[in-house]
């Protein structure tokens, strides 16, 4: 079965329809592909947590494709409303509270009366949000604990032909997920590190992220061991063996000789490119069943902490 389309007119007004009885479709934006399923019905959000093999207490990020619509469903604070102004439609989602008449099934937050919320900035998906009408509830779309998808085939890889339709944009051009931020109070908190820097943030809009000592305060949810490749992952390293596969950084070079698969993540240095190819790399190397995966150190800055987030969990071996 082929259940790759491209996100054109025909194939958003099929998978409207889709949306609308309930089904489960694929979709790219802007960061990563997205699983999405109506975000008011227990019974579509449910099959998501179900396809993706996903714990139940780990909430969703509703998408939405205007201001108006955000604040039906949670309540407005001045930060909300600063950080919307600058980031929104961007990749920036922000934990608000529950409006009291909410239509978002609690499922999709895991019993919390909080909702992760944003507007994507990519106009097929906000076309889809348009003609369909429908909030849409959307994880990662990968199985959960796996390398996240930038790509119609990455979600193929994982999915096959569980899902209906994949709504194919090539490779999405952030290559890495939202920034996740609590702006529940005055003071913004990381959830997430993502696409934009709480550096960025901060020098722009002159706020304080509530931070203790750079420990980042976790979403519910998140699980340790993430991102995952199916081989074993070195981080860090400029040593990488023979059988090995060694993705490199700028101009690093490999300590000794090394005649194993090598791939670049920017060799101009730019970090916004690693973030781009990050996730596409790993996969692209996984899939030849390397020894080991070596990944060259990478500076920790902007959104450089977001691609050292991501490392560090997709290299944990400890499990959950
Ligand atoms: O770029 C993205 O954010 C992509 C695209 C599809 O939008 N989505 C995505 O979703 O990365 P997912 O499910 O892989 O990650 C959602 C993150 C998780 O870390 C989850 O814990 C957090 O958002 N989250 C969701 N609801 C939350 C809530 N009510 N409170 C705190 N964290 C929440
Ligand atoms: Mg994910």
């Amino acid at each position: 079965m082929n259940n790759i389309f491209n996100f054109d007119k025909n194939s958003i007004k099929i998978a409207s329809e889709f949306l609308i009885s309930g089904d489960v479709i694929a979709f790219a934006t802007e960061t990563v592909y997205g699983l999405g399923a109506d975000a008011r019905s227990d019974k579509a959000v449910s099959k998501i947590f179900k396809l993706k093999n996903r714990p139940d207490f780990n909430p969703l990020i509703v998408h939405v494709n205007s201001l108006n619509e955000v604040f039906n469903y949670v309540y407005k604070t001045p930060l909300a409303i600063k950080l919307a102004e600058k980031y929104w439609p961007g990749p920036l989602t922000l934990i608000l509270e529950r409006k009291k008449a909410c239509k978002i099934s609690l499922l999709v937050s895991a019993g919390l009366n909080s909702i992760a919320i944003r507007i994507p900035n990519h106009k097929p998906f906000l076309n889809l949000l348009n003609s369909s009408k429908i909030p849409i509830a959307a994880p990662s779309a990968n199985k959960s604990g796996k390398l996240s998808p930038t790509c119609a085939n990455d979600v193929r890889d994982d999915f096959g032909d569980n899902i209906k339709m994949i709504l194919d944009d090539g490779f999405t051009k952030g290559g890495l997920e939202s920034t996740v931020i609590d702006a529940r109070n005055d003071n913004p908190i990381l959830l997430r590190p993502g696409l934009i820097s709480s550096e960025e943030i901060e020098k722009n809009l002159k706020v304080k992220f509530l931070m203790d000592n750079n420990i980042i305060i976790e979403s519910p949810g998140q699980l340790l061991r993430h991102y995952s490749p199916n081989s074993k992952l070195i981080i860090n390293s400029t040593l990488p063996q023979d059988n090995d596969a060694f993705l490199t950084f700028k101009n690093i070079k490999p300590d000794k000789k090394f005649s194993g698969i090598q791939l670049n993540l920017s060799k101009k240095g730019n970090l916004e490119e690693v973030a781009s190819n990050l996730f596409k790399m790993l996969r692209k190397v996984d899939k030849k069943n390397p020894n080991k995966i070596v990944v060259a150190p990478i500076p920790d800055k902007g959104v450089g902490r977001a691609i050292n987030n991501r490392l560090q969990r997709a290299s944990n071996q400890n499990g959950y």
